[in-house]
């Protein structure tokens, strides 16, 4: 474990602006289907002319991934419903290697180790699988941008604390500022070149409707834990046995 926390912030409750910032989205993703609606038919058309084999390979990569934008934005206009939870019992575990899956190519670019120290029993909580996939990877490509190529060492740990689950997401990167902490959360805070400042912003909005509570610890030049708290939720069984890996 790291030795942590100089500063700590329980999460907020979300400012105005925070409350406002779902349905600036949901506007900015519905506008933004109308050109790739364009793309998407005129990427149609060029498939009944094109001949070469080197073409349609390009062609279909275009293809291919407007459709998985057009499905990314589909699945965050549902998210920016306020109310809208589709309620099921998913494992925090499986939920967590889902999204770990999809971020290995860039752990595998930066040559970060990840190790797991998961619970030997599963927890069932009752969530809304969508919202909390967008929240663990927002945590976690954040933690991935925070750290340094081939020195970064990402941990993954789930524990029990008074009966509820908990999963901290722990990297060793550079830290956040004390002034900082207090404004992480909020949408357009960002203090990543090129970055937009609305990961957190988004995150906390899918934990929140979630009941799930989070803390960040964080110390500059050591690194950042995500200490997320499954409040009111449906469980299967905790247990205090754990079970370690790295992979
Ligand atoms: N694990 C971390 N380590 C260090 N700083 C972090 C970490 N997570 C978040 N931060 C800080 O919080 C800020 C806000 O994060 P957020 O994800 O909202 O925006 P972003 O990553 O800058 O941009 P994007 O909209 O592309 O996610 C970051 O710019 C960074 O300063
Ligand atoms: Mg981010």
């Amino acid at each position: 474990m790291l030795p942590l926390p100089s500063t700590s912030l329980r999460a907020l409750p979300p400012s105005k602006e925070i409350k406002k910032s779902p349905h600036q989205l949901a506007a900015l993703v519905h506008e933004v289907r109308n050109p790739l609606a364009n793309v998407n038919l005129a990427a149609e058309m060029l498939a009944t002319m094109i001949t070469s084999d080197d073409q349609k390979l390009y062609l279909d990569i275009i293809m291919r991934n407007s459709i998985r934008i057009n499905n990314v934005l589909t699945d965050m206009l549902r998210t920016f419903q306020p109310d809208e939870n589709h309620l099921e019992e998913h494992s925090i575990h499986e939920l967590l290697d889902e999204v770990l899956a999809v971020s290995m190519d860039r752990l595998r670019l930066k040559n970060i180790i990840v190790t797991k120290k998961y619970l030997k029993r599963d927890n069932k909580i009752l969530v809304d699988k969508l919202k909390l996939k967008i929240a663990f990877t927002n945590i976690i490509i954040n933690a991935i941008e925070a750290m340094p190529a081939e020195k970064g060492v990402l941990n993954l740990v789930t524990r029990s604390e008074k009966g509820k689950p908990v999963l901290e997401i722990k990297d060793n990167g550079v830290g956040i500022a004390k002034e900082n902490l207090k404004q992480i959360f909020k949408p357009y805070f960002t203090s990543r070149p090129g970055g937009m400042g609305l990961g957190l912003s988004t995150t906390h909005d899918m934990l929140e409707s979630n009941h799930v509570q989070i803390n960040v610890r964080s110390a500059p030049g050591k690194g950042t834990s995500f200490i997320l708290s499954f409040e009111g939720v449906r469980q299967g069984g905790i247990s205090h046995d754990i079970s370690s890996s790295v992979i």
